[in-house]
């Protein structure tokens, strides 16, 4: 056997990986396969200002579960509504595609936590020395 790095996804190779996961998908999550909900989809949101991009999320969706790994309003727009109008837009996104919950990681000690924390948002998790070895939360909030 051999073992090697991969550049990226290719066919044969998400070929294996489906055929493999079907085999087991029922033993596991006792459910029927439903690929639309179980492929990634990347999703991208923006708030402008006229022309100028004021804000962006990234979010990734998967099995009805909705990852923000990156949430920024630009500095002069901040504690005037985009983020939590940005998170209103994902979030009315992910109750339209059956998501049940989203989650995200923020610095323990940064001003987000208390943002999100006002947006309904719980504590799931510390994180101590995660991300350059600084302290994080996981927080994650249900939708139904
Ligand atoms: C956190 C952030 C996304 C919130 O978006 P926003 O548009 O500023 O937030 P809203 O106006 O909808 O809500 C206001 C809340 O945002 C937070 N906030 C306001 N100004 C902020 C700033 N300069 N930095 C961080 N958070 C701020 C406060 O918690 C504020 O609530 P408060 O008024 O009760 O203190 C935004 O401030 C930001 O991009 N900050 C820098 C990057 C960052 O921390 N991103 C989150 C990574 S997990």
């Amino acid at each position: 056997m051999k073992i090697k790095q991969i550049k990226r996804d290719n066919p044969n190779f998400s070929q294996f990986m489906l055929k493999e996961w079907k085999l087991v998908f029922n033993e596991l999550y006792h459910k029927k396969f439903d690929f639309s909900y179980w492929h990634t989809q990347h999703l991208y949101f923006e708030a402008t200002e006229g022309k100028k991009i004021v804000g962006g999320l990234i979010g990734e969706f998967f099995g009805g579960v909705f990852y923000i790994p990156e949430l920024m309003v630009a500095s002069g727009y901040r504690g005037r509504g985009v983020g939590e109008s940005l998170l209103k837009q994902a979030e009315d996104w992910v109750k339209h595609h059956r998501g049940h919950e989203i989650y995200l990681f923020t610095g323990t000690n940064w001003r987000a936590k208390k943002f999100y924390l006002r947006v309904g948002y719980q504590v799931a998790a510390d994180l101590p020395k995660l991300y350059a070895k600084e302290d994080f939360v996981l927080m994650r909030k249900f939708l139904d």
